[in-house]
């Protein structure tokens, strides 16, 4: 498949390792730092990166730029007509005007905050763990991460869907709560914390808290290779699936609809 990356940072190289290694082809690299991208493009110039992902000829595009830069790339890409995976976090609020520019110019993409296998085997984990820890009042939840000091964003896209897992299995949480807060936490709040440091490439961690005992349940990530194999795998399940009409263009697709 040719494929297009658009953000050439620390993620944009290791994807293009990995398309390269799954046999796929690298058509453009767009970026508006990056001096070893194919396509050097002005910040803010959208229109720019549209233009070089649509004369490199590519099949499918994989976004990972920047929190600030997400939503005009998203703009720009989807009515290209070629299936968009998103990487890129920070822009959950957004959704509903990127799934309404899919229908309305019946583009295709799909989103995940973790490309990670693991990552996704985790969201279950903490789902059940949070039903079964609710049964018993004593035990009280909470969610950490931490990454790298260069990430952007904060909390973590991970940490936010951790949350509404542990939500989803706990009822009694309704609302989340994040880092700099300074009072008792209520009974119904979920507090949400981070932590920026080094080099760390993703540790996600549900605390279960009683007065006898803690249990903690755990993700590590080890590199960035998980998250890169990942997005190429989707790109690659959702060509095939729109190809086989198994899914349908005109819409925002996640993990759980190709997996
Ligand atoms: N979904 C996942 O599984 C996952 C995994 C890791 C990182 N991420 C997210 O991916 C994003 C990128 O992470 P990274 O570690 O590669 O960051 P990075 O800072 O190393 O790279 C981002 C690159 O995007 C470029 N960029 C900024 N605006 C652009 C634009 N308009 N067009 C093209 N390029 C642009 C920057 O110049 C930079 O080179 C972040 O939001 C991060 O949180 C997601």
């Amino acid at each position: 498949m040719k494929i297009a990356l658009v953000g050439y940072g620390k993620m944009g190289h290791m994807i293009e390792a990995c398309a390269k290694a799954a046999g796929h082809d690298v058509v453009a690299t767009v970026d508006v730092v990056a001096k070893d991208a194919t396509n050097l493009v002005a910040a803010g110039d959208y229109a720019a990166v549209a233009d070089a992902v649509k004369k490199s000829g590519a099949e499918g595009v994989i976004e990972f730029s920047h929190p600030t830069a997400v939503m005009g790339n998203l703009n720009a890409l989807i009515p290209l007509g070629i299936p968009v995976v998103v990487g890129t976090t920070g822009w959950g609020d957004k959704e509903a005007e990127i799934e309404a520019l899919c229908a309305k110019s019946n583009g295709t993409a799909m989103r995940s905050s973790n490309f990670s296998i693991g990552v996704n085997m985790f969201y279950k984990i903490v789902e059940e763990a949070a039903k079964i820890m609710a049964e018993y009042s004593d035990y009280d939840v909470a969610v950490w991460e931490a990454h790298h000091n260069q990430k952007a964003d904060s909390p973590s896209g991970t940490a936010l869907e951790v949350a509404r897992r542990v939500m989803a299995g706990n009822k009694t949480k309704t609302e989340m709560v994040f880092d700099a807060f300074h009072e008792r936490p209520k009974a119904n709040q979920l507090h949400v914390s981070s932590t920026r440091v080094g080099f760390v490439p993703g540790t996600h961690t549900v605390f279960f808290d009683s007065p006898a005992d803690e249990i903690e349940v755990t993700h590590r990530a080890r590199s960035r290779e998980g998250f890169a194999k990942g997005s190429v795998v989707a790109l690659e399940k959702l060509s095939a699936k729109l190809k086989s009409g198994e899914l349908k263009s005109g819409a925002l697709y996640g993990m759980s609809d190709l997996f």
